[in-house]
């Protein structure tokens, strides 16, 4: 597969990707970095690893139409034949018409269980405050498909943490982060293998 990475911030997820790639655990090309913002740590773990990087946003292209700025993201994926999007803590929402050309193969990691903890501002930090805040005693990890409603496509993979007395939304944001890093590149890997169907 060749993939591209969504990321707006510090990119650690997209570096464990690489990593998975770097060690030949994935066999896919990681080709590409999509970000929001130029300014981001992913931007730096892709020149790190010799990773493109395009940048776009509405900042840059604040009064074209909503379907003239999806066909920008399309041929850039076309440009280099992406056939796996992952989005790895990636801010905005994904256009319709990137949503509806690779219906299927897109691919999001969330820092809680959906479909608790989810929707529109449920994002980083602000997801493990709220479950801090709501008093549950497990939150965890969840990798899943994206469609056009936020955070509500077929779910492909959950790994439940335990939130302890003494956790705030920090140490639990940290212990999650582990394994989000261990199970994404993992996930891609059984995606790769077949093991997991993305059309089913
Ligand atoms: C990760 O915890 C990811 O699960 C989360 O943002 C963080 C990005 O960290 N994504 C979401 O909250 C999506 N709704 P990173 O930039 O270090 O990979």
């Amino acid at each position: 597969m060749n993939i591209c990475v969504f990321a707006s911030g510090g990119g650690s997820n997209f570096r464990a990707i690489l990593e998975a790639r770097r060690d030949n655990f994935l066999n896919s090309g990681i080709k590409l970095l999509i970000t929001n913002n130029s300014n981001c740590g992913a931007v730096l773990i892709a020149k790190e690893f010799g990773v493109d990087v395009f940048h776009i946003s509405r900042k840059v292209y604040p009064d074209l139409p909503g379907d003239e700025y999806g066909k920008i993201f399309l041929e850039k994926l076309g440009d280099y034949n992406i056939n796996l999007i992952a989005l790895a803590g990636y801010m905005k929402a994904v256009e319709p018409a990137v949503v509806k050309a690779y219906t299927n193969r897109i691919l999001n990691i969330h820092p809680a269980l959906l479909p608790s903890f989810g929707g529109k501002g449920m994002y980083g930090i602000n997801v493990h405050k709220a479950v801090i805040q709501s008093g549950v005693k497990v939150s965890g990890l969840t990798i899943h498909l994206v469609d056009e409603e936020y955070d509500r496509g077929r779910i492909l993979f959950q790994k439940s943490v335990n939130v302890e007395e003494n956790d705030d939304e920090y140490t639990l944001q940290k212990k999650i982060l582990q394994f989000e890093h261990k199970y994404y590149p993992f996930i891609i890997k059984k995606i790769e293998e077949g093991e997991i169907g993305l059309d089913e």
